[in-house]
């Protein structure tokens, strides 16, 4: 048989592949913590494209593309002259617009207007330089008590997951999966599932308040500040287009933990993890060391899982089995979907 036929026949509708859509370049992602662009410039790979960042004359974020017009050459592996990126092959140096404004070989020529290279938007959120390919249709996920004085702020992980955001996604708001995966961490046996399960949806956002039970080993009965093996975590959530989650998870002492986390897609198959927290307390109620050890030990058991997962994810939800409790993945597909259609774009076809 024809390999078209083939193909038309065990062909299925609706998987997502980050780089295959356009519009996921129109939202802003955390690329780098800020700090990271002290000194000399640094590479990131966002949705395929690698881009050169570095902090301009005034400190504010610039990202070009990481290839210099000239012969190519990798911008990311230059230095910062004045505010300006420097390659590190002839010593062009280019502006944060990427227009070349020094060719070092004819210091007293005029530049082609031909001599640049691409620039992207940059700016500097939450202690992260965030980075938009395109003309931006969101917003920088908004989250409130990052300006409240009575939270602090823990910047927790920077690395790369082998796994699609919408896996991440999902998993944040499954409350589901805590008894199984985290059951070193905070999961109960007791609940499988939530007692509450709210939802509310806006155009780029979905809001989930949950309330689940968990255990509290003895290391986060002391960052708690909670002394019992069992208690209520009241969860509001927030999924933000495409990637971002915040959970506000409240305690019944009135502890507020946060945490903000966004997959910064890279390729198809990998993504960033970028994740802080917020907290309401201060460092001698709970030491920020023993609140990243504890996330820590909760990240690497869903990581764990969820690189096992197929990051071409499918967006029909006829493709994959499903329960109650997973009503915001089903949430999260569908309003990609209707992304997907609202800018006319086609989902990837899945051959098997
Ligand atoms: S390759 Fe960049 S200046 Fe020559
Ligand atoms: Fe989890």
């Amino acid at each position: 048989m024809e390999r078209r036929w083939v193909e038309l026949l065990f062909k299925r509708g609706g998987i997502m592949l980050v780089t295959k859509q356009a519009v996921f370049k129109r939202f802003w992602y955390p690329v780098i913590p800020t700090a990271e662009l002290s000194g000399e410039p640094k590479p990131f790979v966002l949705l395929d494209q690698p881009i050169a960042l570095w902090l301009d004359s005034e400190g504010k974020p610039a990202a070009v593309e990481d290839r210099c017009c000239h012969r190519t050459a990798k911008l990311s592996l230059g230095k910062v002259v004045s505010g300006n990126i420097s390659c590190a092959y002839h010593g062009w140096t280019f502006n944060s617009s990427g227009t070349c404004v020094s060719v070092p070989q004819q210091p007293n020529g005029s530049i082609s207007g031909n001599y640049k290279v691409k620039s992207y938007q940059a700016c500097d959120r939450y202690g992260y330089v965030w980075v938009c390919l395109g003309e931006p249709i969101a917003e920088i996920p908004n989250i409130t008590e990052a300006a409240d004085p009575n939270y602090r702020q823990i910047h927790e992980f920077y690395e790369p997951w082998n796994c699609a955001g919408l896996r991440v996604m999902e998993n944040e708001l499954d409350m589901a999966h805590p008894t199984f995966v985290h059951t070193a961490t905070f999961g109960s046996e007791e609940h499988l599932t939530p007692d509450v399960m709210e939802f509310t949806e806006t155009e780029w956002e979905l809001h989930y308040r949950s309330v689940l039970g968990v255990a509290n080993p003895a290391e986060q009965q002391q960052n708690l500040n909670i002394e019992q093996a069992e208690t209520v975590r009241t969860i509001d959530g927030i999924w933000f287009l495409p990637f971002t989650v915040k959970l506000r998870i409240a305690y019944p002492n009135g502890l507020v933990h946060i945490i903000v986390n966004t997959m910064t897609p890279i390729d198809d198959s990998t993504s960033q993890m970028v994740q802080f927290c917020l907290r309401n307390d201060t460092e001698s109620e709970a030491k920020t060391s023993d609140i990243i050890a504890f996330d820590r030990a909760v990240t690497l058991e869903d990581k764990r899982i969820l690189e096992t997962t197929d990051w071409d994810v499918p967006l029909d939800i006829a493709q994959e089995q499903h329960m109650l409790t997973d009503k915001p993945g089903i949430i999260i597909r569908r309003k990609i979907a209707a992304l997907l259609k609202a800018h006319g774009e086609v989902e990837q076809t899945k051959v098997s």
